[in-house]
């Protein structure tokens, strides 16, 4: 598996904190005595801060002051990590993460959204001759769902979950979706289940599906950092919530497989990502 970058650079993180805040880089100037042009050219990529200068950044953005330090100097990046029965596939042109995962030694499969060309996904189905028993759909955005009315056209008994509140993005197949809800568990064949967390923030029904001890988070967490907060009810304090409350509550050993970057594992982030 070739190792991909984080999702956000240090001045994502920066820039995500600072809209999440609303702190702007005069104020953040005024509350550290930094100077605001070089905030702004660490905010645009040009450069980063020394480990005193993040630190004191971090405070007026809420962000953890060692966990920012050590993004502004790269020094985290998560181990690789490879699952027998997790299958990772590029959603090309879109730079999103989708997955196959499947009941070991069973052909039962479900696919966690289902975005980009088509064939590249149906040729992951195939090549493992699964039953597709699930169409997973973390939330409503193009690149993680364009390719919903494909999938489910070659797998017509597949079942479409989606969250209510970003069901309206797949269109007429929104008829047929099985609106899931926090909490609900979907048989899995013996005695395995998905269950579905409801980790709103970045879209109002963005979801969670936890397999065993994998969980897919769409953009609601990447390793080292979060989705943008693109709600239209919901805001950048219910997706640090929502990582608080539904994903951090999980065994730190639990794999993380998210919608952009690299895999990691709940117990890394809580240690490593800079909003908590
Ligand atoms: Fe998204």
């Amino acid at each position: 598996m070739t190792r991909l970058p984080l999702e956000d650079e240090f001045a994502d993180v920066l820039k995500k904190a600072q809209r999440g805040t609303g702190v702007s880089i005069d104020a953040l100037a005024r509350a550290t005595g930094l100077d605001a042009s070089e905030i702004n050219d660490w905010a645009n990529g040009r450069g980063h801060p020394g480990d005193d200068e993040a630190r004191a950044m971090a405070v007026p953005l809420r962000l953890d002051p060692s966990k920012f330090a050590d993004a502004a100097a790269t020094r985290w990046h998560p181990d690789g990590i490879e699952l027998p029965d997790v299958r990772h596939h590029p959603q090309s042109p879109h730079p999103s993460n989708g997955y196959v995962f499947f009941l070991t030694g069973t052909m039962r499969a479900a696919l966690v959204d289902p975005a980009g060309i088509p064939a590249n996904l149906l040729r992951v189905l195939r090549e493992g001759a699964y039953h597709l028993e699930y169409i997973l759909i973390t939330h409503k955005h193009a690149d993680h769902c364009d390719a919903t009315g494909a999938i489910a056209k070659a797998f017509p008994d597949a079942k479409i979950v989606m969250h209510q509140a970003d069901v309206a993005a797949i269109g007429s197949l929104a008829e047929k979706a099985l609106r899931v809800k926090d909490g609900e568990e979907l048989p899995f064949g013996g005695d395995a289940q998905v269950r579905m967390l409801h980790t709103p923030g970045h879209t109002d029904g963005s979801s969670s599906y936890l397999f065993h001890s994998t969980v897919f988070t769409g953009d609601t967490l990447f390793a080292g950092s979060v989705g943008g907060a693109y709600g239209d009810a919901s805001t950048y304090e219910d997706i640090l919530n929502s990582v608080k409350t539904k994903l951090f509550t999980l065994p730190d050993d639990t794999v993380l497989m998210p919608g952009h970057g690299p895999p990691s594992r709940i117990g890394w982030e809580k240690e490593h990502n800079p909003f908590f």
